[in-house]
């Protein structure tokens, strides 16, 4: 695999493609009485997502609009992270297939990690012909190319890169899901080859986004008005190593926190090995960086840790925890947690219970083991026995709740500044949010707080008004996952 810069020039041709596109479904019109519509699903990480948000970009500069329940084209941006994951896409599929036999014009896309599992792609071939278009996750800025030829030429296409690519995001169309917050990759790929993962395979080698560009667009979508940003890449504390002379993560982090451009300033993920103290000092020293730091420990035992090519010990992570307790004291970590590696005996395991209680995560990320192809780990023999695996995992999964209980217990009292993400979806009158610290806050207003006439009833208006607005919030009850409150003012 080899690192392709994608031009400028590529992308504006990928937009004419665009424009060609919107012409000629408006000649032809993939469904007869109106203009084609689309809808994007889109499985596992952040990353996904914001691809996902550069596709919906695509599609909008095509003239298409949004359309969840009867789409003319649909695409699905996978994952493979876990077999699961891969079971759930096939599953939907069938149901889609469904779709394409009431509307014969559909046009089906599936892209995403999966498509660089040779036996997903078989599989796809094989058992599911009815899908149009197929790419890899390199190969996302040349869609509205690839659609065109579909649209215009019939045959279907499967184009899945093994270049790593890295367009320049801030040239890309993006169509953000939401209006507050904006996902920025800063780097791509991963080089760490953790033996239990598909990422470097899937994602390609680690490479870095200028820093120049980056700082520019951020300064952009200060100016456009989000409130939030979420740095993204799959190991941010790398970034900047493959680019010579390039800051490092801690100084881009600085960089855009001292010159005040977002109330929140979010990142994932950190890779436990490359986290430095100056990373927590530039944390502790800028109030707009979230306290809250996502740290995944995925084992508590040095042998296991070992074997998955984690790269450091179960000292050294607890260090790096307990240093940043002490630095950030209402700070909180989560982490993501793996049951049942091949090999993991019972000290093993118990070797993870006790470093749960000795940092005592906010929250936790539990996962079963789930074998690869591909993978170093895929040819570990030692596999543990489901049953031992499904005992694990429960007694895993008490702990942890326990501790995130304890957690939101801990701030039930408080009055916290919290980010206003909308109207929960179970309870119409009830709000959500979250604090700089990650907690996810459920919360009602009372009547006379709202600044319009006293009463306030949902519409999307006013949803779309209280979207990224900042209130502070009186913190009540602490459930496992979340936490119950009362607004008290608006900021
Ligand atoms: N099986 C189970 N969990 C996995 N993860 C990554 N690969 C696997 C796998 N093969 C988990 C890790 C990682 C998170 C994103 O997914 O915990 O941190
Ligand atoms: Fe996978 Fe490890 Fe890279 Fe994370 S750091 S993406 S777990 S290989």
């Amino acid at each position: 695999m080899s690192r392709v810069i994608v031009s400028k020039d590529e992308l504006d041709r990928q937009r004419e493609y665009c424009v060609l596109i919107g012409d000629l479904f408006r000649r032809v019109k993939v469904s007869s009485d109106r203009f084609p519509t689309y809808s994007i699903k889109t499985y596992g990480c952040q990353l996904n997502e914001s691809d996902s948000e550069k596709m919906a970009g695509y599609f909008e500069l095509m003239g298409l609009s949004e359309n969840e329940n009867t789409p003319d084209i649909l695409l699905l941006n996978t994952c493979a992270i876990r077999e699961n994951a891969e079971e759930r896409l096939f599953g939907n599929l069938g149901h889609f297939k469904a779709l394409k036999t009431e509307n014969p014009r559909m046009i089906i896309i599936v892209c995403g990690c999966m498509m660089k599992q040779s036996s997903d792609l078989e599989r796809l071939r094989k058992h599911f012909n009815f899908v149009d278009l197929v790419f890899g996750p390199q190969d996302i800025h040349t869609l509205p190319e690839m659609l065109y030829h579909r649209v215009s030429e019939g045959q279907k296409i499967v184009h899945v890169s093994d270049e790593d690519y890295l367009p320049d995001d801030d040239d890309l169309p993006v169509l953000r899901k939401r209006r507050f917050r904006a996902l920025v990759p800063i780097m791509y790929g991963c080089n760490n080859f953790c033996t239990y993962c598909v990422v470097p395979y899937t994602r390609g080698r680690e490479r870095s986004r200028d820093y120049r560009r980056i700082i520019s667009q951020l300064e952009q979508l200060s100016e456009q008005g989000y409130e939030e940003v979420m740095l993204l890449g799959q190991n941010v504390n790398s970034y900047g190593k493959d680019l010579p002379g390039a800051p490092e993560f801690p100084e881009l982090l600085n960089e855009i926190a001292i010159n005040k451009w977002f109330s929140r300033i979010r990142f994932m993920t950190s890779h436990p090995k490359d986290v430095s103290d100056r990373l927590i000092d530039v944390m502790a020293k800028n109030s707009s960086v979230e306290r809250h730091l996502h740290l995944p420990f995925q084992s508590g035992s040095n042998d296991v840790l070992k074997r998955m090519n984690r790269g450091y010990t179960r000292e050294r992570f607890l260090d790096t925890a307990l240093h940043y307790r002490n630095e950030i004291p209402e700070g909180t970590i989560s982490t993501d947690i793996i049951v049942g590696f091949p090999g993991e005996t019972e000290a093993d395991f118990e070797m993870t219970l006790d470093l749960m209680r000795r940092v005592r995560f906010d929250s936790a990320f539990t996962f079963i083991y789930s074998k690869r192809p591909g993978t170093a780990a895929e040819k570990f023999t030692d596999e543990v026995a489901p049953g031992v695996i499904s005992d694990r995992f429960s007694r895993l999964l008490h702990l942890q709740n326990n501790h995130s209980l304890l957690s939101n217990q801990s701030v039930i009292g408080n009055l916290e500044e919290i980010l206003i993400e909308g109207i929960s979806h179970t309870n119409k009158s009830v709000y959500t949010g979250r604090t700089s610290s990650n907690r996810l806050i459920n919360f009602t207003i009372p009547e006379d707080s709202f600044p319009v006439d006293g009463s306030f009833q949902i519409t999307p208006d006013n949803e779309a008004w209280l979207e990224g607005k900042k209130a502070m919030v009186r913190l009540i009850h602490a459930k496992t996952f979340s936490i119950e409150g009362r607004l008290e003012s608006f900021l």
